[in-house]
């Protein structure tokens, strides 16, 4: 397993490129399972999970062919099932059902697990699924929904935490080609749900409301293939411009969409962290002595829980103190004890975490438990005096592309060692 070995106390410079967007890019890639044709994705980041859900088209019999950050797939016949081992691995991929009971009327893969940040249920997605029509039978850890005809109808997606984001994915991507109109009220509106949409649109399905919480799918026939270039990555961004604020830098931020940022740039303004746009582009620094905020994360366009850990690791470095409750994710601070251990002094309560913020960080040894949570002790090391060693960086190859390479470009003293 690998490990990032980080000489902290250097402000972060110059440019960095934002890659594709993860979320994006892995319902996009299972969409592709809904035509016979050939589809084009581009703008793909290099990414593990990336990889894996190009494992499990082939295995469901698709061509897929991965050339720099373009992928090719053709899924011109394929398996309603997918191997138990490889869905259990990555639970994104569970966004394959929805597009395999849409083009077969049968979907049966084995149920996701939980991981560090939740249970990860997915009763609404199955809710969803029933609606058109499914049946759902749960047997020896597989979960499948068949029927002989798939039906639109009026659906209610909201659970105990708001919105789905693959909930809303994964019906939308069956209701596609249903017979009739699907209604999803409290639909997710997420910026990939919308990229998600705009590439159904592309090839050939009639679907309004997408970015709101109620979108209208009009059933078509079938689907033919299209091309279509994935949105920046909107966490990838906002990790780099925090890292930028956390390191007294100044980062111009290359490619992104700051209008998919809005939270996350208002609460780095009031942190007193200068960001201004120069187009799509964004430059990142420090306005002066940071401030203490209070943050919860919503479902968008409120705070993302994904940069939830990232955030948390500057508000150590902000005097005074700062209150982040953590909403959509019931155990989401596994980087609190970590970040602990490099100094840093708070406590948990519920759902909330109190930041005493200020005190200097000194680098330390540290295990990487998640793929946000890594995201926020690399940008705790790069902030602390001395050396941090984060292990098990695997979580972080999972959503970030080339992440040391592009902080060793920023000026960042990183360098990845295996410890093999
Ligand atoms: C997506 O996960 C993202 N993953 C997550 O990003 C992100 O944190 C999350 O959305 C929220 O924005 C991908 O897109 C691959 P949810 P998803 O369904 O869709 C509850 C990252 O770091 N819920 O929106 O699985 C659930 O328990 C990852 O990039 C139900 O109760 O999340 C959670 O509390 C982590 N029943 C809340 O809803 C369901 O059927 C939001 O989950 C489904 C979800």
């Amino acid at each position: 397993m690998d490990s990032l070995m980080i000489k902290g106390g250097v402000p972060l410079e110059g440019e960095v490129e934002i890659s594709g967007a993860k979320n994006a890019v892995l319902p996009i890639l299972a969409a592709t399972l809904l035509t016979a044709e050939p589809c084009v994705i581009r703008r793909v980041p290099n990414l593990s999970d990336v990889k894996f859900m190009c494992e499990i088209l082939r295995w469901l019999g698709a061509e897929v062919t991965l050339k720099g950050d373009t992928v090719r797939v053709q899924a011109k016949k394929i398996k309603g099932m997918a191997d138990y081992d490889l869905v259990r691995k990555m639970r994104g991929s569970i966004c394959i059902m929805g597009p395999l009971l849409g083009r077969l009327r049968k979907a049966r893969v084995s149920l996701p697990g939980g991981c560090v940040i939740g249970a990860r249920p997915i009763n609404l997605h199955l809710k969803g699924f029933e609606s058109l029509g499914a049946k759902i039978t749960i047997e020896s850890g597989y979960v499948q929904a068949a029927t002989r005809r798939l039906r639109g109808s009026e659906m209610f997606l909201g659970g105990r935490a708001g919105s789905t984001v693959l909930g809303t994915a994964n019906v939308m991507m069956a209701a596609v080609l249903a017979e009739g109109v699907t209604v999803i009220e409290s639909a997710a509106c997420e910026p990939e749900v919308v990229d998600l949409a705009n590439f159904l649109i592309a090839m050939g399905a009639k679907i309004t409301g997408v970015g709101s919480p109620t979108i209208l799918v009009t059933g078509v026939k079938e689907l033919h293939g299209a091309e279509h270039e994935v949105i920046p990555d909107r966490i990838e961004a906002a990790t780099f411009a925090i890292a930028a604020a956390a390191t007294d830098g100044e980062v111009t931020i290359k490619g992104a969409r700051p209008d998919h940022l809005h939270a996350v740039l208002d609460k780095l303004r009031a942190t007193g962290v200068s960001v201004t746009r120069r187009g799509n582009d964004m430059i990142v620094k420090r306005g002066g002595r940071l401030k203490p905020v209070d943050i919860t994360t919503l479902p968008y366009s409120g705070f993302p829980t994904d940069a939830q850990a990232q955030m948390m690791a500057l508000l150590t470095l902000t005097p005074g103190i700062s209150i982040i409750t953590e909403r959509i994710f019931e155990s989401r601070f596994m980087h609190v004890s970590e970040l602990t251990r490099l100094g840093a002094d708070i406590e948990i309560e519920g759902p909330s975490a109190i930041v005493k913020g200020g005190r200097p960080l000194s680098g330390a040894p540290v295990m990487a438990s998640d793929l946000r949570a890594s995201a926020a002790l690399v940008i705790a090391g790069l902030a602390a005096r001395g050396t941090t060693a984060v292990s098990r960086i695997y979580h972080l190859d999972r959503g970030y592309e080339n992440i040391d390479g592009k902080l060793r470009k920023l000026g960042a003293r990183v360098e990845r060692v295996s410890e093999s």
